[in-house]
């Protein structure tokens, strides 16, 4: 494992560190949200912890959930205790981009439930404006789709249809993901409101005024930011 790899999981030890017993926990998903689901199922074979039920944000991290011993339920209104995911961008007030892993409409009617939602990442997802680095993920609806990438160019006008191959790429809810650039000058709460407001969006991979705290996987050790 790299020396990356090594932080990126003692970053999500940390996060699933503030879980408790009899909790209900939001498992996200990608390669760091994996490490904290791995140790929150090691913690419950060992008796660490007990009573732990998860709610997946994606068909992948359910299934490692069931791999390594997670008692999961799908979402229901009953709120959720914690949640803990990992982020594509990360702004210094922690409002994250999230998406890239296609998870995003899952994650955001999860984690919205979430009395804390704590993000564990490296450090190279840290940005000083939200579309620095990342593309914006915008799902949407296969139905007409090509009508909604227009009416979306009008509003962020670079960007690209996800691709799988030659294919469109699928998200677990059946839809398309429209990666779009945002330019360097953006309102981001304004943007959410337009872009929630464009017909045949889903959501979009903002998450503003969400995260808790971030647990940042750096050379020098865990770093921790709190809102
Ligand atoms: C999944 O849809 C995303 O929101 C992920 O949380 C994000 O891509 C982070 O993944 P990594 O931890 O693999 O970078």
């Amino acid at each position: 494992m790299s020396d990356l790899e090594l932080l990126k999981k003692e970053a999500a030890l940390r996060a699933v560190a503030l879980v408790e017993n009899g909790q209900r926990v939001g498992l996200g998903t990608g390669s760091t949200a994996k490490y904290a689901i791995e140790e929150l199922g090691r913690k419950l074979a060992s008796g660490e912890l007990s009573g732990v039920v998860g709610v997946s944000t994606s068909e992948a991290s359910e299934a490692l959930a069931r791999e390594v011993g997670i008692p999961t339920e799908p979402l229901d209104p009953r709120p959720l205790d914690i949640a803990i995911d990992g982020a594509d961008e990360i702004a210094p007030n922690l409002d994250l981009v999230k998406g890239l892993g296609g998870a995003l409409v899952r994650e955001k009617m999860t984690e919205v439930q979430a009395g804390r939602l704590i993000i564990i990442a490296d450090h190279t997802k840290l940005v000083t404006r939200l579309g620095e680095k990342a593309p914006l993920p915008i799902e949407i609806l296969p139905f007409g789709f090509l009508s909604t990438v227009e009416r979306l160019r009008e509003i962020v006008p670079g960007g690209r249809l996800r691709m799988n191959g030659a294919q469109n790429y699928v998200t677990d809810n059946g839809n398309y993901i429209f990666d779009a650039q945002l330019p360097a000058e953006i309102d981001p709460a304004a943007l959410e409101r337009q872009l929630k407001g464009t017909l045949g969006v889903v959501d979009t991979g903002l998450f503003l005024g969400m995260a808790e705290r971030v647990f940042v996987a750096a050379p020098g050790g865990v770093q921790e930011l709190v809102r």
